[in-house]
């Protein structure tokens, strides 16, 4: 039995990642005077929202008419009926409330001449249900996520969030069936603490570093799903992995799809403005799913552009000198670094490039977690928010700029349910000192493996196995592949090699932690891709090329002890919360 000197604390609320989602639901919780500690691995502002460039999505009709219900209706769409419809109604009449509130907290948005926020085109953001393109992303030039996630971060300390910065989190403490708290551990100096809480709000993001390309930071490696699945609870929707059209090829850093957006287009090795032909009418803004297939299908044709014909090229050299400089200036500086191009003079070489995960963990639009086992119970003491979250608002395909809308409405609705349920100051129950135990067991015998395969080469046969199976497009046999060789890489937990025992800022043995959390979610990821056979959003099987709604609208729904899965379905919400819209029954998805 392992020991360990531990230190223990009490919050009201204890929040896990200091992204968008985690460090909106802070200000909420700190402004209503529930004691609120943000727990992180990396110090706040490093978060992966600042990576978030194009913008934020929300009806404010600042450059030309708009509503909620549109933006609703190309939610649905884009989410290619696989979103829940109350908590996308939910997001799209909050969205505007919430970006005034960024406006207030001090996020320095571009501005139109009249002194109103800026709002750009996005990829599937339409005017009058799918009748015209509209400008409905506010934008901070192409800086959006960053400009938030500092705003969000001066908010949260104004309002006394109690920080702590560089702890990771090992597991969730359960009491018959509700969480109590979490266990971390302090890499800046090995210490072990447990946080008791009424409620732990997991903000951890998404888990795009299961596969070798991704927009991803090294750090998006769910740990929070992770943590979930550990506590016997299931994830819903994994198989749902969205491609961005726009990497930069051989480097996976991201050109925001701002540049289409402020009119850029993409073309192939004859020059040939390829989307006119997959979507005569959005064209370059086609849903990111339509682009990113029609991408791959020109380079699998053999249209594809350089030595391998293996990419395509993002043209911005047209646009005007001064639109770039003010709308685009961080993606001209990556195409510079990363590519060696200017973006004045020629085009970027991209390729589709893994960005983002629609599954995660189920809850509702309150933020509560449920445990969908036969019925939509919530867990007590458990929320969850942003890409770690499935609320479903993004179904089987997000658009473009729903992700911020969905970090901050979520965030934001999570500590209104948080002060609705908990008295500050509420007394707290005793954690069973084995469920404390269980969780250091885990992370002793993780630290003291003594095998002789290292961490960085189980990962790239995780990441690779990923990228190749699980990949664009799908089919019964690359799945099966995939299946097999993720239990594969799973067995070699078993014989894995941490050569650092020691406490402090130990990246051997964070890596390692990182690696079982990510290998947990490759499992369920390649599985329910395997068991849904439709086509669906980013879930393109070519081997059922159509969209199933009589047995597959339905989210999925995985659990997994070990590498064995169990896969089961939950009806999709088709009922809206005031039923003053509805967008039901499905439709074709024509651009
Ligand atoms: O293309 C982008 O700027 C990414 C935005 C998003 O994923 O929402």
């Amino acid at each position: 039995m392992s020991s360990y000197k531990i230190i223990d604390h009490e919050y009201d609320v204890v929040v896990l990642g200091a992204g968008g989602s985690g460090l909106r639901a802070a200000v909420g919780l700190s402004e209503v005077g529930l004691k609120t500690a943000c727990i992180s691995k990396v110090f706040p502002t490093r978060s992966h929202t600042s990576a978030a460039q194009g913008g934020i999505s929300a009806a404010l009709g600042n450059m030309g008419e708009d509503d909620w219900r549109w933006h609703m209706y190309d939610t649905v769409k884009g989410a290619d009926w696989l979103g829940d419809q109350d908590s996308i109604e939910y997001l799209c009449k909050e969205a505007p409330k919430a970006v005034i509130e960024l406006e207030k907290y001090g996020v320095p948005f571009s501005r139109t001449d009249d002194g109103k926020i800026y709002q750009r085109p996005f990829g599937g953001m339409t005017k009058n249900y799918g009748n015209g393109i509209v400008q409905r992303t506010c934008a901070a030039a192409d800086r959006t996520g960053h400009a938030i996630l500092h705003t969000l971060y001066g908010q949260a300390l104004k309002h006394r969030t109690e920080f702590f910065i560089e702890y990771f989190a090992l597991d969730l403490l359960m009491k018959d069936g509700e969480c109590k708290g979490l266990i971390a551990w302090n890499l800046n100096d090995g210490t072990i603490h447990r946080f008791r809480a009424h409620t732990v709000i997991i903000a951890t993001g998404g888990y795009g570093k299961v596969y070798y390309s991704a927009t991803s930071a090294h750090t998006c490696t769910g740990d929070g799903n992770a943590m979930v699945l550990r506590a016997g609870l299931p994830l819903q929707d994994m198989e749902f992995v969205q491609f961005h059209p726009t990497g930069i090829y051989g480097h996976g850093t991201l050109i925001t799809e701002g540049a289409r957006g402020e009119g850029g287009y993409l073309t192939n090795s004859k020059g040939e403005r390829f989307m006119e032909r997959y979507a005569p009418k959005a064209k370059d803004l086609a849903s990111r799913d339509v682009v990113s297939r029609s991408m791959s299908i020109e380079i699998n044709e053999g249209r594809g552009v350089g030595i391998d014909q293996d990419h395509v090229h993002l043209n911005l050299n047209h646009l005007d000198k001064e639109i770039i400089e003010s709308r685009l200036p961080g993606i001209t500086d990556a195409a510079r670094l990363f590519a060696n191009v200017d973006v004045t003079k020629e085009p970027i070489p991209v390729v589709p490039t893994v960005h983002y995960n629609m599954g995660g963990i189920p809850t509702n639009y309150k933020a509560e977690v449920l445990n969908v086992n036969g019925s939509e119970k919530t867990v007590p003491g458990l929320m969850a928010i942003g890409e770690a979250a499935c609320v479903s608002v993004h179904g089987a395909n997000r658009l473009g700029s729903n992700s911020l809308i969905d970090l901050v409405v979520f965030g934001r609705a999570a500590a209104k349910r948080a002060a609705e349920l908990i008295k500050p100051g509420m007394p707290h129950e005793e954690i069973s000192a084995s469920e404390t135990q269980k969780c250091l067991d885990r992370f002793d015998k993780i630290r003291n493996s003594e095998g002789d395969v290292g961490t960085a080469e189980l990962r790239l046969s995780m990441q690779k196995t990923m990228q190749s199976k699980c990949a664009v497009f799908r089919t019964e046999k690359t799945l099966k592949e995939g299946v097999d060789e993720i239990k594969k890489t799973f067995d070699g937990l078993e014989s894995i090699s941490v050569k650092d025992k020691s406490l402090i800022f130990n990246t051997d043995l964070v890596e390692t932690l990182e690696f079982d959390n990510l290998i947990r979610q490759a499992v369920v990821t390649v599985d329910s891709a395997y068991n849904r056979k439709e086509s669906r959003g980013a879930h393109a099987r070519e081997d059922y090329p159509k969209r199933d709604d009589d047995k597959f609208m339905q989210h999925t729904l995985a659990w997994c002890d070990g590498k064995n899965t169990k896969i089961s379905y939950r009806e999709v919400h088709k009922s809206t919360l005031t039923n003053e819209v509805q967008y039901f029954p499905p439709q074709e998805r024509i651009y």
